[in-house]
């Protein structure tokens, strides 16, 4: 198995690392090397418009890479290491290229929980931007074997951090223009008013985050959301029990949250691989971490609303 260590020095060698987090895999690179930041775009067949975020080891490492007021201060002390990403103005001194920014004049930066994200992280020293390991589009890998049979391929160093404990992406708030939630994540939006108060409206034209205008998430079966019983010859994800007779993909038998966020995107690639007719998916209640878990099932299932 590969070693810290290794990692890092794929890192300065301007490689790819598999970067294992709380959330999901990370597909890793150097921050500042844009022939690097480079070969994750093209790993990914990421559109260049979508800027990385760059995972760090420390708050005063963050501070070193971007403009942090006090209510970021506030929700970096209340949420790091875990799943927060900030989308802050970025300090224009070359330690986030340019492409892994999009060219944008901020940076999004988090601190992720995972032992050996933060081991990379510290040796390293530096940012490493990191987008879910997955192929553009495609569900995230929260297993390392998805992380390896989606862009394995292309790493230089892929360390296997075990199953992700949370199972989706970061919650990602931008600072930009007051307080805006542009991604649902484990961190919700109860949490981070009661740290910093209202949050501003809703980023529906998904302009402040360029990322979510894509399609997303999407297996190779279509998906469809919010169904009580499939008809034969679909792959079911179940919430709590169920009467279906065809293939089914347990989220969570106690119907509890947490567990249908880290089932769901290993149920979705493991529903795919029987080549169903359709990925049916039982309705979520949209509170708490629901919100992210039906976030992830609309783009699945095509809707970008
Ligand atoms: O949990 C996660 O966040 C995982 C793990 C590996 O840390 N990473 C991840 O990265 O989900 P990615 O690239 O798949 O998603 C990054 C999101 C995209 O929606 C992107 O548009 C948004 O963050 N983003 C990045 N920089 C931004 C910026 N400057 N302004 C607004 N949105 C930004
Ligand atoms: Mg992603």
């Amino acid at each position: 198995m590969t070693s810290v260590s290794d990692a890092v020095a794929a890192l300065n060698a301007g490689n790819l690392i598999f970067l294992p987090t709380e959330t999901v895999y990370g597909l890793g690179a150097s921050a500042s090397d844009s022939v690097a930041v480079a070969k994750v775009f093209s790993a990914k067949g990421r559109p260049h418009f979508n800027p990385l975020i760059a995972h760090v080891a420390d708050l005063a490492i963050a501070e070193g890479l971007a403009h942090f007021d006090d209510r970021a201060c506030a929700l970096a002390k209340a949420f790091w290491p875990g799943p927060l990403t900030l989308v802050v103005p970025y300090r224009n001194d070359g330690q986030v290229c340019d492409l892994a920014r999009a060219g944008l004049d901020s940076v999004a930066i988090r601190m992720p929980a995972h032992p050996l994200a933060l081991e990379i992280l510290r040796a390293f020293g530096g940012g490493v931007v990191a987008p879910s390991a997955n192929r553009s589009g495609r569900p995230s890998p929260t297993r390392f074997y998805d992380a390896v049979e989606e862009t394995g391929a292309y790493v230089a160093a892929a360390i296997d951090g075990g199953d992700c404990q949370i199972g989706l992406e970061s919650t990602v708030v931008s600072l930009m223009d007051g307080v805006r939630y542009l991604r649902a994540g484990a961190v919700t939006r109860q949490q981070i008013e009661a740290v910093i108060g209202p949050l501003e409206g809703d980023d529906h034209d998904g302009h402040r985050s360029p990322g979510r205008l894509t399609l997303h998430y999407a297996p190779e079966a279509k998906v469809e959301i919010n169904v009580a019983l499939p008809e034969p010859g679909c792959a079911y994800l179940a919430f709590g029990p169920t009467n279906y007779t065809g293939p089914v993909f347990q989220l969570s038998a106690s119907s509890d949250l947490s567990e249908a966020a880290s089932n769901l995107f290993k149920s979705l690639r493991d529903a795919d691989k029987l080549k169903p007719s359709k990925i049916c998916v039982a309705p979520v209640p949209d509170e708490g971490l629901g919100e992210a878990i039906n976030d992830r099932l609309k783009r699945a299932s095509g809707f970008i609303g």
